[in-house]
């Protein structure tokens, strides 16, 4: 037995899974991104200040918005994990994972002046209003190997998804609507398609890792942060590495762990290996032989190309 699969069974009895889905929209959807949030947010009413973070899930969602969080508050980061713009905790519209809470998509209505909204939606339930008014928008790619490989370890520990094993988790990702963001594919590539348009920034995690201080400089001058110093982004930088960021509880996620998850917060899937071509300890030859077929469609000619591993 694999090590992964033995973790698996060591944490399956812990979890408390619903695993109930819906159809949406041609999307398989599950319980905590209920039909009625999606509704709401078709006539969500989207603020030219706004700023979205969209993101297939495990692409580095977390490390994007820790610098979004930096260069927005001048790389100081006792603001951040506060209750200012940017500081603080991730709302994602979309998420309704205890029925006594308000919705997300209202927290989000009552904040005053700039918002920063994470979203992991496909492009096709996201709020129509985002396609209508220049709202910045990041959207942060990740090699779609490497993203199942850190989204099998998410669900492991997530007490909100389906246990399966690796084979069956990896079967889903290539070939059925993986429930709530559907296909990488259809996820990144229309996204792709809009790299050049002004209020998108298009970024990739491959290219954060190589050279995450022209990352930050990128995000800041498209943020509109270009009075930062040199030494600030420097420190946005050092807060931002892998290092630091696995050190520090707020970036550690460790409240929405221990509190809505209660789960080990020693073993963390927000930030694990934070590597660039780890899906080659899991996937067999033959795995990978079919996982190049799909993504090859995926591709089509949009001309997008992804790095697998860095030389
Ligand atoms: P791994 O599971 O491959 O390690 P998300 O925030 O979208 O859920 O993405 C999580 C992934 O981003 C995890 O990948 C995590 O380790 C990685 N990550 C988080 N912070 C990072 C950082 N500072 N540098 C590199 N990778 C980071």
């Amino acid at each position: 037995m694999s090590t992964t699969e033995e973790l698996y069974r060591q944490l399956v009895p812990r979890r408390r899974c619903d695993t109930y889905v819906y159809e949406r929209t041609g999307h398989t959807m599950p319980w905590f991104v209920p039909a009625r949030i999606l509704d709401a947010l078709q006539t969500f009413e989207v603020r030219e200040s706004d700023v979205f973070l969209v993101t297939y899930p495990k692409s580095g969602t977390n490390w994007t918005r820790k610098i979004m969080a930096m260069v927005m508050n001048n790389a100081d980061e006792q603001l951040y994990g506060t209750d200012t713009p940017f500081g603080r905790k991730v709302i994602y519209p979309e998420m309704h994972q205890d029925e006594d809470e308000e919705p997300s998509y209202k927290k989000l209505e009552k904040i005053q002046g700039q918002r920063f909204i994470p979203t992991h939606l496909p492009p096709s339930l996201l709020p129509p209003q985002m396609f209508d008014k220049p709202v910045k928008i990041i959207y942060v790619a990740r090699n779609p190997k490497d993203v199942v490989v850190s989204d099998f370890h998410h669900c492991i520990y997530s007490p909100f998804e389906e246990p399966c094993k690796w084979e069956e988790f990896l079967s889903v990702f290539l070939t059925k609507n993986k429930a709530y963001c559907g296909e990488w594919g259809s996820h990144v590539i229309p996204w792709w398609k809009k790299r050049d348009d002004p209020n998108i920034l298009f970024i990739k995690y491959e290219d954060m890792i190589k050279d995450l201080g022209r990352c930050v400089k990128k995000i800041a001058s498209f943020l509109q942060q270009d009075h930062l110093t040199e030494e600030q982004i420097m420190k946005t930088v050092k807060l931002c590495t892998f290092e630091n960021m696995k050190q520090n509880p707020v970036d550690r996620n460790e409240d929405v762990l221990a509190n809505l998850w209660k789960s080990d917060i020693s073993k963390n899937p927000f930030i694990r290996k934070g590597k660039v071509g780890g899906w080659k300890e899991y996937f067999t030859v033959a795995q990978n032989e079919k996982f190049d077929q799909v993504y090859k469609k995926w591709i089509g000619d949009s001309g997008l190309e992804m790095e697998f591993e860095l030389g």
